[in-house]
């Protein structure tokens, strides 16, 4: 199941693409986390060490690589080093994979297409591999989501807190999701406190494409002072979580 996480900065999405990745993890299958949100610290979330993190280079920043694996054309999509790609540098956490994408337009090349066809193909092969779980976490434009890089997408998940503005960017997000013909969209409502925020959203989103309501939580708020795990602190959002995901499993005919 190959799922990408979008919405406006500081919905929740790295929160709850890292509950989504945990949750997956548990149930056996090899799980790939993908920061692909420049401005996101899905490793910490997912457990990695910071220190470990930090050492972990962007995917991005192997230009050499990229520079020689991104030379043939459309061919290196079937190139098996690919899947040597993926195993040499990406963090190891039980069955989670973590990987970097970093900032595509950092780096002070004058083109970057191979980099980007490298790392589409790069995508492209995790994607296309049936048997594993990959999350997507992306930031608030999927602009970077290519045509093909998003064809193996099973569903774009769409996080919102009960803001207007929250509510106009994952409208945005939705009309982009479409246009690249993601078959599926599903929204997550976060940081729900009070019944009328929850019939606010409800009310923005008309329709079943609501996954689930997920709490505000003062134990998950508090704990960003904290390097420890936030997903941990919350059991019941966690709960919750398992429900939004046995959602998604079930509309996207995964196993869970
Ligand atoms: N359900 C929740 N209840 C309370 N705080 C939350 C919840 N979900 C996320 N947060 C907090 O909101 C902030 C932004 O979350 P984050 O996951 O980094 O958002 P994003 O990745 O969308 O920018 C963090 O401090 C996080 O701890
Ligand atoms: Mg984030």
């Amino acid at each position: 199941m190959k799922l990408a996480i979008s919405g406006k900065g500081g919905v929740g999405k790295t929160t709850i693409a890292a509950a989504i990745t945990r949750i997956f993890a548990q149930t056996g299958g090899t799980v790939y986390a993908i920061d692909a949100d420049p401005d996101a610290c899905l490793a910490a979330s997912i457990g990695i060490p910071e220190d470990e993190a930090a050492k972990l280079k962007p995917v991005v920043e192997m230009r050499d690589v990229i520079r020689e694996r991104s030379g043939g054309g459309a061919f290196y999509v079937l190139n098996p080093k690919v899947d040597d790609f993926i195993n040499d540098y990406s963090y190891k956490l039980g069955n989670i994979r973590f990987l970097r994408m970093g900032d595509p337009k950092k780096g002070g090349s004058e083109c970057y297409c191979r980099e980007n066809t490298f790392l589409n193909a790069l995508v492209t092969s995790l994607l296309l591999d049936q048997n594993d779980t990959v999350i997507m976490d992306m930031g608030a434009g999927i602009e970077h989501l290519s045509r093909g890089t998003a064809r193996g997408v099973d569903m774009m998940l769409v996080v919102v807190e009960p803001s207007r503005n929250s509510v106009n960017t994952a409208k945005h997000v939705e009309r982009m999701a479409r246009e690249l013909g993601i078959p599926r969209i599903g929204i997550i409502a976060n940081k729900i406190r009070s019944e009328n925020e929850k019939q606010f959203i409800a009310s923005s989103f008309p329709g079943n494409s609501i996954l689930g309501y997920i709490k505000f939580s003062e134990a998950i708020w508090a704990n960003a002072m904290e390097p420890s795990l936030a997903v941990e602190v919350d059991k019941e959002m966690l709960a919750e979580m398992k429900q939004v995901c046995l959602k998604i499993s079930g509309e996207v005919g995964g196993k869970f």
